[in-house]
């Protein structure tokens, strides 16, 4: 489920000298409890981040007083040096419990005797809540970055199609016609309160845990506003046992990613189904297709596939994190170590899906004669009844009249443009010689002119916000700015 690429290097060498904790045990762990608590290969990803948050605790200590400045230059040298070797692909071994504990060996053989006043005043709780915290924010501002090209993607095929004309359907049937345009556009704006909720998700998650130790704050007069500072926080945790707990952050976002999810399927939803022979509206590209290993004639649309059957797997991660936080007592608990296999498999997932979905999106071709033939004028029966509003008709007598011209449809096998003149006249006197031009799908159309509406003008309003929406500076609802703050320095 992880990005491997992300996930710790195979384990090497086995070795117990290197451990945050042990003096007093009397015997060895088992072998399957170490295996059992072993977390690198998940968390190794955070290396970056906890080498960042350990520079500036070094820098808090010097402050305190409980480094000297020749001593924090040593971790801080130290901590550039273990940043190379991780990078370059280090690899853990055995006592590596967790990627704190390989960054706390790493830098006792860069730094020497000075590493080991480093983890003065902190604990390994407001550490992990501290680096989560920090790839958090940096995952948000990746989701949105790919969240936006999808939307310019379908904005930008969204625009040539104003002009197309297709069927609006409600209940899976033919409703009325609607700007093919329109109908992109209708998976753009659950996007964009995607992006809207990341924001949010992401100002929430930039609250600084650093200086709540294990769970009841640091003894030595560090500065929690220098911290905050330096890490790019935007506001310091008021109460230490909640701060070395709370996960809301991880759930907000995978929550953010579950139902960014389900747009996608629906989008995927729509494609699959359109690009059927029987609908016909859009042909798939050869880039993200596949073929059949039987059946020579298949191009399939797995990439849609994938992102809708994802949504599934990313929901699990959504409920495998809720389950694991319902029924905790307060302070840090070792469940909570499960808090990154369900984030980060929701993000890798997001990250790899949605370029997915706006490469395939980007090779679609639409076929708007397809689109077109499957109008028919039954789908204007509201425009009929509005004809005789507009003479003056309560609308349910109206409905009433165009209904029983429906039910003479259906059983003469005729289309309502079809039907003779008489039959209009028979079905309601306040029908005119004009009646057919209540007909027209274009004239439905341009009915619809309401804000959000599917006429050509509003459609156009509509590719405007869009696309201010997309813009830096702003969007649709006036947001100014950009939508992350608190991201690190
Ligand atoms: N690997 C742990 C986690 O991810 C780090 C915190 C461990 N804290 C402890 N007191 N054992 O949650």
């Amino acid at each position: 489920m992880n990005n491997p690429s992300h996930d710790a290097p195979p384990v090497g060498a086995p070795s117990d000298t290197h451990r945050l904790w042990g003096g007093r045990f009397n015997a060895k762990s088992a072998a399957i409890m170490d295996a059992v608590n072993r977390s690198i290969g998940v968390d190794f990803r955070l290396w970056p981040f906890d080498v960042q948050l350990s520079k500036a605790w070094a820098v808090a200590l010097q402050h305190a007083g409980v480094l000297t400045a020749e001593e924090r230059d040593a971790i801080d040298v130290g901590l550039d040096a273990v940043g190379v070797r991780l990078a370059a692909g280090e690899s853990p071994i055995d006592s590596d419990e967790d990627i704190h504990t390989m960054i706390d060996r790493l830098l006792h053989e860069e730094a020497g005797a000075a590493a080991s006043k480093l983890h003065t005043g902190r604990s390994r709780n407001d550490q992990v809540a501290t680096a989560s915290r920090l790839w958090t924010i940096d995952a948000c501002a990746r989701l949105d970055a790919a969240i936006r090209e999808l939307q310019l993607v379908l904005l930008t095929q969204a625009e040539p199609l104003q002009g197309a004309i297709l069927p609006a359907y409600t209940h899976m049937q033919r409703a009325i016609p609607v700007s093919a345009a329109h109908w992109l556009l209708s998976h753009f704006w659950p996007l964009e309160r995607d992006r809207l909720r990341l924001a949010a998700a992401s100002r929430g998650t930039s609250t600084l845990p650093l200086g709540s130790g294990a769970v009841a704050g640091c003894a030595f007069p560090i500065s929690r506003e220098l911290l905050k500072g330096a890490l790019g926080f935007n506001t310091l945790s008021a109460n230490s046992i909640d701060a070395v707990a709370d996960r809301d952050f991880v759930a907000e976002v995978i929550f953010v990613c579950a139902l960014m999810a389900t747009h996608l399927s629906k989008l995927a939803e729509d494609l699959i189904l359109y690009g059927s022979s029987e609908f016909g509206f859009v042909k798939f590209g050869d880039g993200y297709s596949t073929g059949s290993s039987m059946m020579p004639q298949k191009r399939n649309p797995d990439a849609l596939e994938i992102a809708r059957g994802s949504a599934g797997r990313v929901l699990g991660d959504l409920v495998s994190l809720m389950g694991t936080l319902k029924g905790l007592p307060s302070g840090y608990n070792k469940d909570l170590q499960d808090d990154k296999r369900a984030m980060f498999g929701a993000v890798d997932t997001m990250l790899l899906v949605l370029p997915a979905v706006a490469g395939a999106v980007s090779e679609l071709t639409f076929d708007t004669v397809r689109m077109r033939g499957a109008v028919s004028s039954g789908m204007m029966a509201t425009d009929l009844a509005d004809y005789l509003v507009e003479q003056g008709i309560s609308f349910r007598e109206a409905h009433k009249a165009v209904g029983s011209l429906v039910r003479q449809c259906e059983e003469t096998g005729l289309e309502l443009h079809t039907l003779p003149r008489s039959a209009f006249a028979s079905a309601h006197t306040a029908f005119g010689d004009d009646v057919y031009d209540a007909l027209s799908p274009q004239r439905s159309l341009e009915r619809r002119e309401v804000e959000g509406g599917t006429g050509p003008d509003a459609v156009r309003v509509q590719i405007e916000q869009a696309r201010l929406a997309l813009t830096p500076a702003g969007d649709a609802t006036g947001r100014e700015g950009a939508l992350f703050v608190g991201r690190r320095p």
